[in-house]
């Protein structure tokens, strides 16, 4: 019933319908919108969901030829000057709602940040589940987007259970790590994360222009001695405490361009170079990410050299807040174990620890894999299942 119009208006001086429902419910649609949006097979292709019209068809000025209300109000009908029979179900046309809602299902989860009483509380969960049971799928991703860090448990804590998590979520992510990444102790070792020296707090590549949005590390093996245990703060929680605390400081941070570089080789060569501040914002204010990473900070800087000192001052005061008591979690893996975080907004370490090496040998002693996943991709599945479990009709 509630998806009945009973009154169709045009308004010529604003160029749009107005529209009544039997429930009282009002709602403005200006032509040249529904002449963008007919539903006709010629003009929509259904299997794709795209719009075949193309934009140079379009005139922002179009009037209706006709314009008629039909199949009992179920659906309207309008004619346009160039033959074209569009109709619009009643309900299809209740889903738009200009300006006034979030499309994306997604924006209505709450970003929330933490501090180190999230050391009690990292949402957790089981592989079996998260495998098995898209419910579980979901509610562990939702976890991931507002909390930034989660934990997989029971996983068969042997290699290839990334590929698997890779394949369950969505399309991987290749970095010049390749698709997965063994974290064990190299004598010739590529990256920091590759020795058993401790990693202080980082995001990983942002000398990448799209730094990856999600890092998973699985443990296989852990050292059975002192270290390896991982660390881990909310970058978000930082910047919200230095924009509070050292609003100057804080200013720095957010506007300075820091140069970041990763150069060298494995299965191909390469030199990222990118310059980026350490508290990234959109235009709009809307927080974007941390980029710090004392490993690939460049060995230069691209801001005058009056600069530089303030430039270090800031980002030591960056570093104090990361590591401040009030932040820092701990955590150790054990096999079995998967931390799955935000690598954009999440900065992750680790304690060192000992093994020793001979030159062309490496090392199982501790031994993780890892991969990254993107929130294209991420996103694009919570989606999906949000409408596998809520039932929303797509339009
Ligand atoms: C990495 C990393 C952490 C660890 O590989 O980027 O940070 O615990 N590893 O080895
Ligand atoms: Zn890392």
């Amino acid at each position: 019933m509630a998806d009945v119009i009973t009154k169709l208006k045009r308004d010529d001086d604003k160029a749009w319908f107005n529209v009544e429902w039997s429930d009282g419910y009002k709602a403005r649609f200006p032509y040249v919108f529904l002449f963008d949006n007919c539903r006709c097979p010629k003009c929509f292709h259904p299997n794709s969901y795209q719009r075949s019209v193309l934009m140079a068809n379009i005139d922002p000025d179009i009037r209706p030829a006709g314009h008629e209300i039909i199949e009992g109000g179920k659906v309207i009908q309008v004619t346009w000057p160039n033959g074209n029979v569009s109709p619009y179900p009643a309900k299809w046309l209740k889903m738009h709602q200009f300006g006034k809602k979030p499309y994306d299902p997604l924006e209505s989860l709450e970003i929330k940040s933490w501090g180190k009483e999230k050391q009690q509380d990292i949402p957790t969960f089981n592989y079996k589940e998260v495998m098995e049971d898209n419910k579980v799928l979901y509610e562990w991703l939702v976890k991931l987007l507002t909390d930034g860090i989660t934990l997989i448990k029971r996983t068969p804590g042997v290699e290839g259970v990334v590929a698997k998590l890779h394949e369950r979520v969505s399309w991987t992510r290749r970095t010049i790590y390749g698709e997965i990444f063994n974290v064990i102790t190299m004598y010739d070792a590529c990256s920091l994360a590759y020795t058993a020296k401790q990693l202080g707090l980082h995001v990983d590549l942002p000398g990448f222009y799209q730094t990856p949005g999600v890092q998973m590390l699985h443990c296989i093996k852990q050292v059975d001695s002192e270290g390896g245990d991982n660390e881990f703060v909310d970058g978000l929680r930082v910047a919200e405490q230095l924009e509070q605390e050292y609003p100057k400081i804080f200013q720095r941070l957010t506007t300075m361009k820091v140069d970041f570089r990763t150069l060298g080789a494995e299965f191909v060569p390469y030199h990222t170079m990118t310059q980026r501040p350490v508290i990234e914002y959109d235009r709009n204010g809307v927080f974007q990410g941390i980029n710090y990473n004392d490993g690939v900070r460049a060995p230069y800087w691209s801001l005058p050299v009056e600069e530089i000192t303030e430039g270090y001052r800031a980002m030591k005061t960056f570093h104090r807040a990361m590591y401040d008591k009030r932040n820092c979690i701990y955590y150790k893996m054990e096999k079995g174990d998967m931390v799955i975080f935000d690598n954009r907004r999440v900065l992750h370490g680790r304690l060192g620890f000992e093994v020793h090496v001979k030159e062309g040998e490496e090392s199982k002693t501790r031994h993780l894999e890892g991969g990254y996943l993107d929130w294209d991709g991420i996103k694009s599945k919570m989606r999906l299942l949000h409408e596998e479990i809520h039932g929303l009709e797509r339009f």
